[in-house]
């Protein structure tokens, strides 16, 4: 589906970039702007800025930038009209589609992971309605939760469903709302078996209460199904739960069941219950408890501490009262440790799980029992591992050094300390030699870590030698490397196709972009400050720009944005370009006038660029003016330099008249810009 442009700008305009982020981070208010720790990479202090007056954000560690849909693009991974679609329904706004396309294209259009959630939508919707008004669906489905003790309220929340036990009812459904098999089977609703040459396909979920499994942003992305089967009646390959296969939106390392419920609350307790299943989370929901997820039975990876790590720093372990898969789960937490989180665990009595826990003992002494049993996890880890010493003496210096270790995991050192001291108390051993023990292991980390380096820095170093020049950078904003000069799709401009540069002329190109993104900022930064009375300092800047050709498509897109709209009388700047521009123009805007602007030393040097002094605000015009006029003289210098080689040709003579004609044209432009801009430039 295409969208207006005028819907565009309406969604643009109405989303609040920071009810946006809000969404899927804590931000912090720090003088004018609000904080939080980079979702786009890795770090421990948050270097992500939100700035609400400007409707942006931009990550100070690693140069993310944008705006509203930006955010949601890079967040979500979607596509540029997916993420308008997303802010569209977020604030409940109609969209205008642009009908001039026809439907099948527009059908084609639809990227194949759009597709495969509406499918995961239809299913959803599907299985809900079975459970509420098919006679199986309340029969079988809706007692077993009732059962259960799941509230209506409780199933509309997590949109709990039922699924007939018939091998074709979804796929019928399916198919007669229009959805394909092979859509079915790509979102891990139906399964295809090719057996004797035929191929034979069936629901993948029969009989069962389905648990749709939301990602962040609320949409469907899989789905887990329970038997209604007792345990005696199950055959071997039926097993209790059934959950969907990992799908182009179903990752099932990066996924938290509950998230999507439970991040708001999480964010505002400043802490997350972390449960084995889904009945836990439901169950504990229902009790008052919304800041709950699960890990769905697998143990803890980095993407779901990370997801977590989002909304709080803290976590809370919730241990079923078996001893066996407390064992088991905790070098996962060792995991969370590294992250720099604080980690507490609560083990349940014998034989009780969270989920029937809360139902034995009501929602009171529930919440009581978790806040008096909550202990710190080393603490936590060292009373375990000390209860079998207690049994097996000899095992105590192994259970020394696994407590050791988990405690060199934690990166704050005041905390490891505190550590230290405590469990040296537990296991009534001297402080000194605890603390010599984890400096060891940290030495040895350090050391280790320090010979990975090295050997990295030795790799890069071979890599370099023989591999073409690395992508320019200034100050931290990548210019286009070489395959953006060689991507076709970039130079497809009004539905005409422009040629790629060749090879060769990239390096020049590169070049090229550096001085044109210079361009450009000036005419952002400055391009409204006047010069000699009533002239704007763009006047100056475009009438020597129009003669120049912008090569790096990006930069012409700009220049051409920034003309427009001075014909429309608009003033511009970097707020009307990151209101109007592709996600790719917003980006740049924002990198481009937020950052400390300094272009190094070297890079001027090897770029031949003179930057204007900025803090020399009454001299800025005529600077920012000579660049454009250095620009342009370097630009021209080219041309000759390429007609030269021209010449040397053999060439008709039509041909080379024309090519002289437009050296000596080129040759006066040249002479008339060194004197006007009355610099030495023509020193090589
Ligand atoms: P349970 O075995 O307690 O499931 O596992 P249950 O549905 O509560 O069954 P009963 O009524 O007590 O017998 C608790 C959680 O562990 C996960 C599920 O998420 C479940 O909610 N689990 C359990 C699985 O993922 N797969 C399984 O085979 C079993
Ligand atoms: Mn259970």
């Amino acid at each position: 589906m295409r969208i207006t442009k005028q819907s565009e700008i309406q969604i643009k305009d109405r989303a609040d970039i920071l009810e946006v982020v809000q969404d899927f981070l804590s931000l912090k208010k720090k003088g004018q702007n609000y904080w939080a720790c980079c979702p786009f990479h890795n770090e421990k202090s948050p270097s992500f800025s939100v700035a609400p007056a400007k409707g942006i954000y931009k990550c100070f560690g690693c140069g993310a930038a944008g705006d509203s849909v930006k955010f949601v693009m890079d967040i979500e991974g979607l596509s540029y009209p997916e993420a308008l679609k997303y802010l569209a329904n977020k604030y409940s706004i109609e969209i205008e589609e642009d009908t001039s396309g026809n439907t099948d294209e527009y059908k084609a259009q639809q990227t194949l992971r759009e597709s495969v959630l509406i499918m995961m939508q239809f299913a959803q919707r599907y299985y809900h309605k079975l459970l509420t008004e098919d006679e199986d669906g309340k029969a079988l489905g809706m007692s077993y939760f009732k059962e259960r003790g799941f509230s209506l309220p409780t199933i509309e929340k997590f949109g709990l469903g039922f699924s007939k036990d018939d091998w074709h009812d979804l796929e019928k459904n399916a198919v007669k709302e229009g959805f394909t098999e092979e859509i079915l089977e790509k979102a891990g609703l139906i399964i295809k078996k090719e057996e004797n040459g035929k191929t034979n396909q069936y629901d993948r979920f029969r009989g069962r209460v389905m648990f749709p499994v939301y990602d962040l942003a609320g949409k469907v992305i899989a789905f887990g199904a329970r038997t209604l089967k007792k345990d005696d009646k199950r055959g071997q390959a039926e097993p209790k739960y059934l959950n969907s296969p990992e799908s182009e939106v179903y990752k099932k390392s990066e996924v938290l069941y509950g998230i999507f419920q439970a991040k708001n609350e999480i964010r505002n307790q400043d802490n997350c219950y972390l449960t084995e299943g889904y009945t836990d989370v439901i169950s504990l929901h229902q009790a008052g408890i919304a800041n709950v997820v699960a890990s769905s039975g697998t143990s803890l990876t980095e993407g779901q501490i990370k997801l977590v790590k989002r909304f709080t720093d803290n976590i809370t372990v919730l241990y079923d009262g078996d001893n066996a898969g407390i064992k088991a789960s905790l070098r996962g937490i060792d995991l969370i440790l590294e992250q720099g989180m604080n980690v507490r665990a609560v083990v349940f009595p014998q034989g009780e799980d969270p989920d029937s826990y809360v139902r034995k003992v009501g929602n009171f002494a529930f919440k009581e029992f978790l806040q008096e049993s909550a202990k710190d996890f080393i603490t936590f880890k060292a009373e375990l591992l000390l209860g079998e010493v207690k049994t097996e003496p000899i095992r105590k210096a192994g259970a020394i050094r696994e407590i050791t270790n988990s405690i060199s995991k934690v990166p704050d050192a005041i905390k490891r300390e505190v550590y230290t001291q405590h469990c040296a108390e537990l296991f009534n051993i001297d402080v000194h030699i605890l603390s010599v023990e984890i400096d060891k292991i940290l030495i040895n980390k350090g050391l280790q870590e320090q010979k990975q380096k090295k050997e990295d820095i030795r790799r890069e170093e071979e890599k370099s030698k023989n591999a073409p020049p690395p992508p320019f950078y200034v100050d931290d904003v990548p210019l286009p490397t070489e395959e953006y000069f060689t991507d076709k799709e970039v130079y497809y401009t009004n539905n005409e196709e422009v040629e790629t540069p060749a090879r060769k002329d990239i390096k020049y190109l590169q070049t090229i972009a550096v001085h044109e993104k210079e361009c450009v900022r000036l005419l952002l930064k400055y391009g409204n400050y006047l010069v000699e009375g009533e002239v704007k300092l763009w006047e100056y800047l475009l009438a020597e720009i129009d003669e120049l050709q912008f090569h790096t498509p990006v930069y012409l897109q700009m220049l051409t944005m920034y003309k427009e709209a001075i014909t429309q009388g608009i003033k511009v700047d970097d707020s009307h370009m990151i209101r109007y521009g592709s996600p790719e123009i917003v980006e740049k805007v924002i990198n481009l006038t937020t950052e400390k602007y300094q272009i190094s030393e070297n890079w001027g040097i090897m770029h031949e660029i003179v930057i204007p002094h900025e803090s020399d605000s009454d001299k800025l015009p005529e600077t920012a003016y000579k660049y454009i006029l250095k620009h342009k003289y370097k630009f021209v210098k080219n041309l000759l330099k390429n007609i030269e080689t021209q010449l040397e040709e053999e060439l008709g003579e039509e041909e080379e008249n024309l090519l002289l004609s437009e050296y000596n044209r080129l040759s006066m432009l040249k002479q008339q810009i060194a004197s006007e801009s009355g610099l030495v430039i023509d020193s090589d």
